[in-house]
């Protein structure tokens, strides 16, 4: 039977791992905390508002530039947005808000995706467009594109 004392270290391997498991994820989280302390990312995308921006109303959207490709942000409030790439999942089209609907549309095949969701409403599209955190205020919005 092994003696555990300061020389000889008793841990098994079960013990270790589980430290392990426990440091990671205390970095994962240390950085995540970090992350989140700092608010703003590299490659984030903030767009001030102005009186002559779409985004100057509720319903209003506008397709911006940024670093993961085109995304389309839509007012949904006085200081709330949503956020989604403007790119169809069929074949890339660059979709556009359609108020009177609430869905963005695809103008080459006519795909049409819930502006709530970015799920698919009407095909040919099956997946739906990918989401991105938005937030901000009556005078600007910042979409978390950033790694
Ligand atoms: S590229 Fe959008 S529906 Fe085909």
């Amino acid at each position: 039977m092994k003696d555990c004392n300061e020389t000889v270290d008793c841990s098994g391997r079960r013990e270790f791992l589980v430290k392990a498991a426990f440091m990671t994820g205390g970095l994962v989280l240390t950085l995540s905390g970090v992350s989140s302390a700092f608010g703003k990312r590299e490659g984030d995308l903030t767009i001030n508002i102005d009186a002559a921006s779409p985004l100057n109303k509720v319903g209003g959207s506008v397709v911006v530039d940024s670093p993961a490709g085109k995304i389309i942000i839509l007012r949904t409030g006085d200081a709330t947005f949503l956020a989604f790439s403007a790119k169809c999942t069929h074949r890339g089209g660059i979709v556009a808000y359609n108020a009177a609907k609430k869905h963005f549309v695809c103008p080459k095949h006519g795909s049409e995706f819930d502006a709530a969701s970015g799920q698919v409403a009407n095909g040919p599209a099956k997946k739906p467009l990918a989401e991105y955190n938005a937030s901000g205020s009556s005078s600007s919005v910042t979409v978390k594109v950033g790694t």
